[in-house]
């Protein structure tokens, strides 16, 4: 057989830290080609392109300071180059921008490639129609999407402390080939069937870690946060049961589940700029903009599409969670309001 290509769509944080594994995992091996390319979406960086920094020095100095890359991963700042010749599609983008690389790069893609999904959140269209982000690179480019999601701040799994992944996949081959890839010593992974609920727990945690970050800013304690997590661990649930029925119950046991519901509640990014946006007052994207050198936030746009979404299915009124997260980044309710959403929730009726 000839040997399989891997491209990693996406050079972020996350993306990077992906990249850092795989280019060393890939020498394992004797079924992969050794190049890794690395679509790099471009900037200057010190005056220099990131794409020439990053192939001349193997690190990718912006996104994931301090960590080298093999020099077989490649960065490419042409998405169609990056991924024509490829067998097997990493997706490793901040979700906002699935769809129009998908787009760039339709009917480039090897018919008999497929993709997997490592981003957080819902894709919302013109129609208003939301959609899960696997679901609109399998329908573009017309190959299966799998997904990997997990309690995984980026910098703690490249600095190579334990963790797990759970990457859904209803395909044997294609699961395996993806735990070959990625997994390591300190970082393992479970696959699981349930692809849907696992993507879903993967984007709502991200608003739940918004609250959080709400409860942090607002100087509640411990007891709090706890509250807002399970109470938010509930809506969880409750989505996928309403609109994902028929995946098994264990599945929020998971590192997709729990697990990254609590590292994003403690450590993550939503969660430090939703504690910044009480505090100094001023809005998300100005935060974001200022706390996270052009990383990218995942849950308030992720509360925006879970409001579409719900009111789409006429559920609007039944996440009072979710709902609260939404109305205070935009404004419509005060941070302290948070509590009243918990306070009065369906939990306690
Ligand atoms: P990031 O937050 O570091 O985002 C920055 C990236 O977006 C950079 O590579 C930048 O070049 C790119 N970018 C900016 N504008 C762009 C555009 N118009 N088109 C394409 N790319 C553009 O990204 P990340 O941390 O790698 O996150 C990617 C996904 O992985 C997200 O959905 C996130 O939820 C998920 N994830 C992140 C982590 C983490 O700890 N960072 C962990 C698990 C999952
Ligand atoms: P943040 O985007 O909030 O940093 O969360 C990262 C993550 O998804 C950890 O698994």
């Amino acid at each position: 057989d000839p040997l399989k290509r891997v491209a990693i769509v996406g050079s972020g944080n996350w993306g990077s830290t992906i990249a850092k594994i795989v280019g060393n995992n890939i020498e394992k091996f004797n079924t992969f080609e050794n190049e890794v390319r690395m679509y790099v979406y471009e900037e200057v960086v010190d005056g220099r392109k990131l794409t020439e920094i990053i192939n001349q020095e193997h690190e990718n100095v912006k996104y994931l300071p301090g960590h080298k890359f093999s020099p077989n991963v490649v960065a490419y700042p042409d998405v169609v180059e990056a991924v024509k010749d490829a067998d097997i599609l990493l997706f490793i983008l901040p979700h906002q921008f699935v769809e129009r690389t998908c787009l760039a790069i339709k009917s480039h893609v090897k018919s008999t490639a497929f993709a997997v999904s490592f981003s957080k959140g819902f894709y919302v269209g013109k129609d208003k129609h939301v959609d899960l982000l696997s679901s609109v690179i399998s329908r573009s480019l017309e190959i299966p999407c799998y997904v990997l999601m997990g309690a995984n701040i980026a910098t703690e799994v490249a600095a190579g402390t334990f963790c797990e992944a759970t990457v859904g996949s209803r395909n044997y081959e294609h699961g395996q080939l993806v735990k070959g890839l990625i997994q390591t010593d300190e970082f393992r992974i479970v696959i699981k069937p349930d692809t849907e609920v696992i993507e879903v727990l993967g984007a709502l945690k991200n608003i739940v870690a918004v609250a959080a970050g709400f409860s942090d800013g607002l100087g509640y304690g411990d007891n709090t946060k706890a509250a807002v997590i399970r109470l938010g661990l509930k809506e969880m649930v409750k989505f996928c049961e309403e609109f994902f029925p028929g995946h098994h119950p264990q599945i929020f046991l998971e590192s997709c589940g729990v697990a990254d519901l609590v590292t994003t509640c403690y450590g993550g990014r939503n969660r430090k700029v939703a504690a910044a946006f009480v505090k100094t007052g001023k809005d998300i994207r100005t935060l974001e903009e200022e706390m996270l050198n052009g990383q990218k936030l995942q849950g308030p746009d992720a509360a925006a599409e879970v409001q579409e979404w719900l009111k789409e299915k006429g559920q609007a009124n039944k996440f009072p969670l979710f709902a609260a997260v939404h109305d205070i980044c935009e404004r419509r309710m005060d941070p302290k309001a948070l509590i009243d959403a918990l306070r009065y929730h369906p939990e306690f009726w």
